[in-house]
């Protein structure tokens, strides 16, 4: 039995990202009912931006926050919890403005915690979830196939580094070429689709 954190972020209901996990989540539940699934849609359920209040709290190690300053931050204690208790974590992002939303952002400035979810040692940063398993489906409009395009894309290398840092062992399933027409779409959907199965086929 996994415990398996879902994390929702495009702003649209019937967006690619979320087809594509939706489509995870069946076919692990499919070959294996004993899985426990947790839901965190960010945009249901938004998480807030950090304000004056918290902001230095946030980046204070675990050992020298007071008790009231621990309730400052406690979206960020309950975020952090659900992370570390996964044992597989699924991550839906579409790009906007060649980066992420807004609301997976708004999730990560909450989640990236030194003492918490990443450290500094001898040889730089090192993350702290040792290593566990985390598939990012990836939707975007244009393709990033080319040298060219992939300078532009902030959203892939960005989650690559971040996810990284925390200890985060990640697998991308990319959805490129959404508003490219119908052959371009479809093509890159099978390629997602063939990830995604080759992924979930680890928690059967
Ligand atoms: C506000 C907004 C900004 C976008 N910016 C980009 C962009 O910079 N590059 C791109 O390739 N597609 C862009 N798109 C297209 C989306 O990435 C694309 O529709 C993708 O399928 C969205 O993910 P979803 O299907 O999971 O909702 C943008 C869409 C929206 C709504």
């Amino acid at each position: 039995m996994a415990n398996i954190l879902v994390i929702e972020s495009s702003a649209r209901l019937a967006g690619y990202s979320r087809q594509l996990v939706g489509e995870f989540v069946e076919q692990v539940k499919a070959a294996n009912s004993s899985h426990h699934f947790v839901f965190r849609d960010l945009v249901k359920e938004p998480i807030p931006v950090l304000t004056n209040d918290n902001v230095d709290i946030i980046r204070t190690h675990p050992d020298q926050i007071t008790p009231e300053q621990l309730e400052k931050i406690a979206v960020s204690e309950k975020l952090i919890a659900e992370l570390k208790a996964a044992d597989f974590v699924v991550i839906g992002s579409s790009m906007y403005n060649w980066n992420v939303s807004a609301s997976l952002k708004a999730w990560l400035d909450q989640v990236m915690r030194i003492g918490m979810t990443f450290t500094y040692g001898g040889d730089g940063v090192v993350g702290l979830l040792g290593d566990k398993p985390c598939l990012v489906v990836l939707a975007r409009g244009g393709s990033y196939d080319t040298p060219e395009r992939a300078a532009r894309d902030m959203q892939q290398p960005y989650l690559a580094n971040v996810l990284k840092v925390m200890g985060l062992d990640v697998t991308f399933a990319v959805m490129e070429g959404a508003l490219m027409g119908d052959d371009v779409r479809d093509a890159n959907l099978a390629k997602a689709r063939a990830v995604i199965d080759c992924v979930a086929k680890t928690l059967s």
